[in-house]
């Protein structure tokens, strides 16, 4: 048994703030596929909790990132969230820059006026890619996207990479409640049979193993279904919660990866993207046209239970409660690991 979490993390602006710089600044987010970006000069361009940024495929073919702001005073390089260009002019004076992020034009500054032209690209930011995902990370001094992702990577190796499959497209859905009450509820089973009546209360309870993996800070599910059990659920299967805000749902014909996006103290947007093996799932007599629309309806379930929560952890009222140790270990390990984080946090006078 643990006690849960303080209510005011749940909600308070100041605890947001102080998780920006320390907890979101510093990790990877997945943010977009590989595939989005086919040809060079493609683009997306998103933010990520107060940051504008935008990744590119450069002339060269080379995929890189920056903050979609100019050097100039400050104007964006695109309004819209994505296309294609030969070069970025800013939307403010007009300055142009390479897709590489080196400054090109400065319309109407004298010769000279800008004593380091070189020096005044677009500011950087890391872009890595893995299994056909794309990741961005605002912190230098954070390790490689491989070390990030810890044992993810093996575990990954058993099943189909994206390449090997179809993939199926990608939807948006915002939250009014905290990233953490988010995490905590996808980091157990505890809750499947009052809230997912229709993934069947035995599932969880029956065939699953929860493991907390400190190398990669992820709590994983294993839901391979053993022989005999339900044969239309098709076999082996691995859920991911990772440390702060990815999940990823490994299954025998099929994958899905979700990035759960802080915006603010109370509100978080959740980008999911899908692919799945229809082929081969038919020759095992498995449809995969169900699987979409089955996680779409958990997902719904899932917000609509934290939305309640998150206002009651706001009002005030919640004292913290008790984690079972034996039921919910991943929300342990997730709240340990947010502890670690805000340890240096100043509690308000
Ligand atoms: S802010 Fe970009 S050209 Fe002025
Ligand atoms: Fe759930």
């Amino acid at each position: 048994m643990t006690n849960t979490l303080a209510h005011h993390y749940y909600h308070q602006a100041e605890v947001f703030d102080f998780e920006c710089e320390q907890i979101f600044r510093r990790h990877w987010w997945l943010v977009a596929t590989e595939a989005a970006f086919a040809t060079n000069g493609d683009y997306q361009a998103f933010k990520l909790m107060q940051w504008p940024l935008l990744v590119v495929r450069d002339q060269r073919g080379e995929l890189r990132g920056f903050y979609n702001l100019c050097r100039h005073r400050a104007g964006p390089l695109v309004d819209d969230a994505r296309g294609q260009r030969r070069d970025f002019v800013c939307r403010y004076h007009g300055w142009r820059y390479a897709c590489s992020g080196e400054l090109l034009k400065t319309p109407g500054f004298g010769k000279g006026e800008i004593a380091n032209p070189g020096a005044m690209g677009l500011l950087p930011i890391r872009v890595a890619c893995w299994n056909g995902l794309v990741f961005v990370c605002l912190d230098e001094t954070a390790p490689d996207l491989i070390d990030w992702l810890g044992d993810i990577v093996g575990i990954a190796a058993g099943y189909d990479a994206t390449s090997d499959m179809r993939f199926d497209g990608d939807v948006e859905k915002t939250a009014q409640c905290n990233w953490k009450n988010y995490g905590d509820n996808s980091c157990e089973g505890y809750h499947v049979g009052m809230v997912h009546r229709a993934l069947g209360s035995s599932m969880l309870r029956e065939s699953v193993d929860i493991d907390c993996y400190d190398n990669g800070q992820f709590v994983g599910f294993d839901v391979s279904y053993g022989a005999g059990k339900d044969a239309s659920r098709a076999g082996r299967g691995f859920w991911i919660y990772k440390f702060p805000g990815l999940l990823l749902h490994f299954a025998e014909y099929a994958f899905n990866a979700e990035s759960v996006f802080p915006v603010a103290a109370n509100s978080i947007r959740l980008q999911r993207w899908f692919w799945s093996h229809a082929e081969k799932a038919a020759l095992h007599g498995v449809d995969c046209a169900s699987i979409r629309p089955n996680s779409e309806k958990v997902i719904d379930e899932d917000i609509a239970i934290c939305e309640r929560v998150q206002i009651n952890l706001a009002s005030g009222a919640y004292p913290g409660g008790l984690l079972s140790t034996e039921q919910e270990p991943g929300t342990i390990y997730f709240q340990q690991l947010v502890r670690t984080a805000l340890s240096d946090f100043a509690e308000p006078e």
